[in-house]
Parts: C-alpha cells; structure tokens; sequence
C-alpha cells in the first residue's frame, strides 16, 4: 500500500467536502485529527486557519503550532486525515500531538497504521523525540493502530466521560534518556552544589526534545536571597544555549529522607517555558515520583495570562 501525506489544498475543496460528507452521512459528527473541519463553515476559512496554524509567524494565540495532512492513496483520493500538534498545551495535555481520522468506507485496510508511521517520520523529522497520542478504551482499532506504530501505555483520564490511554511513541531510539538515567544524572550535580550555608545540595537534569540534558545544583551567596536553586541553574542554562519550547522531562534530586520537591519559584520558572513538563522528583534512596508540573502548579500564570 502506497500513502502520501499532503497539505491540503484549495484544489482539493471538492474532495475535501466529499470526504467531510461521507463522515456525516455514517452518523459521525466528529472527524479526528481535522483541526475542526468537521465544524467550519466553508473550506476556505478552514484552509485559511489550518495554513496559518503550521507556521510559528501565524499560528492563531490560542493554538498550537499544528501540521494538518490528508492522507491520499496512489489514486489521488483523500482516504483520511492526520495532524501533528508541535507542543501540547494544557488543552492538548492529554490529548497528545495527534489525531487522525480513515473516512468510513476505507476502513480496515490498515491505512490508520500507514497514516501514523508516516507522520512518525515527519515529526521525527521535526526534531521530535517523543510523540505523545490517546484514544478511548472502546476504540480497539485505534489502539492498534496505535501499538502496532511501537505505543506504549502512559496514563488513563476521562474524556468527556468516558474511559481515555494515553499513550508513547519514542521517535529517537538512544538519545532520550530513562528517567532512571536522568535522575541518576541528577545525583551525580549535588556535589556540584555550593552549599556552604543551608549544606542543603540539590541536582537537577533537565530532558530536551532533541535528547540534549542541561544539568543544574544550586548556588547559594552570603547574600542568602541570591541563591538560585538546581531547577533553575539547569533551565537557565539550556533557555540561554537557545532551547524554549522543547522541555521534556526534569529531574529533581536532593540528599533528603522525604522527596525533593521544587520550590514555588522553580515551578513557575518551569512554568513560563514548558507548562507540560514531567517532573521526576527523587529522594536520596533514589525512590523517584513522576508528576506534570501542572499537578505542583496548577492554574499557572504564564505568557498567555498576559494577553
Ligand atoms: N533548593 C533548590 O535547589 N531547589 C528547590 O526547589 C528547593 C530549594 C535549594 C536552595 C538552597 O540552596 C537550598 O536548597 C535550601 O533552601
């Protein structure tokens, strides 16, 4: 089977409708992965936003930075839809980067599973190091679609209602580190910590899409309110080598019986650049917990609250 992902097109208006049609007329109001083609009144307002939506310079403000593919066969036909999100907002949090949706008569045909393994390599392509998708339980065949492209079960959440997996898709084999490694790597900064006040030494490693670690310990000053913390000397670090919106994962680690959590300071830090991180939060016995940042903060203050 030969699949091609391609942009959508005004010279695809006809098709695109017809597609669209096919989805109400089996009594399914939703298309996934769409970007809201199922909703919008006429093709090209739809392909006017979903144009603007791929591009940092145009993206609409309350939206992420979205790639939208129709998947056409070797005829030409769209046989169904696929979007890539760049990053994930607390909408999208658990959502994931993807969505896709087959049109109903060409199901079963393992073109869902063809769709993915291409986007795949487009967002592996983009510097992506993971890729993060959901489905309700009842949907077996997503979730093969899903386990077939190398999926691995995170989490369960409620979906308006109904029983929700989210699940992982590692795209660079090597570079992303376990986080047991990354908090291994943290425990190796707190003798880098200067400490001489508090003797209180903190490590942090902080995971980037592309697989880059920046490392941070605290640094204390005699002018005690000048000490930065771990989480910040390792975000500090990496936002000036030039990384912004591709913090994955954040190692937190401290000589104490009882977990290391981040200071208020450190959580909204994190917050402005990667309201979606996963924090790893160790204790000297290197008993870790895995949380989103938006568990230790929620309802954040962030850029968008400015506007
Ligand atoms: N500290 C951190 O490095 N990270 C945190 O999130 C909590 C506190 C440091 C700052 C100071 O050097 C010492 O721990 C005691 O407060």
């Amino acid at each position: 089977m030969k699949l091609t992902l391609t942009r959508p097109t005004l010279a695809q208006k006809a098709q695109a409708l017809a597609f669209r049609q096919e989805f109400f007329d089996c009594g399914e109001t939703v298309i996934n992965g769409s970007e809201l083609l199922d909703q919008t009144g006429s093709y090209e307002e739809w392909l006017a936003a979903v144009t603007a939506n791929a591009s940092p310079e145009t993206v609409s403000p309350d939206w992420v930075v979205t790639d939208t593919f129709f998947a056409l066969d070797e005829a030409g036909r769209v046989v169904g839809i696929i979007d890539y999100r760049h990053t994930l907002n607390g909408f999208l949090k658990d959502l994931g980067h993807c969505g896709y949706s087959v049109r109903p008569t060409e199901r079963g045909k393992g073109y869902a599973t063809e769709m993915l393994r291409l986007l795949l390599e487009h967002a592996r392509s983009m510097g992506a190091a993971e890729l993060r998708l959901s489905v309700e339980r009842g949907n077996a065949p997503s979730i093969g679609t899903i386990l077939r492209n190398g999926g691995r079960y995170v989490r369960s959440f409620l979906f308006a209602g109904e029983e929700a997996d989210s699940y992982a898709i590692t795209l660079r084999e090597g570079t992303t580190m376990t986080n047991q490694a990354l908090v291994d790597l943290a425990f190796t900064m707190l003798e880098r910590s200067y400490v001489p006040y508090s003797h209180f030494p903190v490590g942090a490693a902080l995971l980037c899409a592309d697989g880059t670690v920046f490392t941070g310990c605290n640094v204390e000053n005699a002018a005690f309110g000048s000490t930065i913390c771990a989480e910040r000397t390792a975000l500090v670090k990496a936002v000036s080598e030039g990384h912004r919106d591709d913090f994955i994962r954040l190692a937190v680690v401290g000589n104490s019986a009882d977990y290391c959590w981040p200071c208020g300071a450190c959580r909204q830090m994190l917050y402005e650049f990667a309201p979606n991180l996963t924090l790893l939060v160790a204790r000297k016995d290197r008993e870790f917990v895995e949380l989103p940042l938006s568990e230790l903060l929620p309802h954040g203050f962030g850029p968008k609250s400015l506007d």
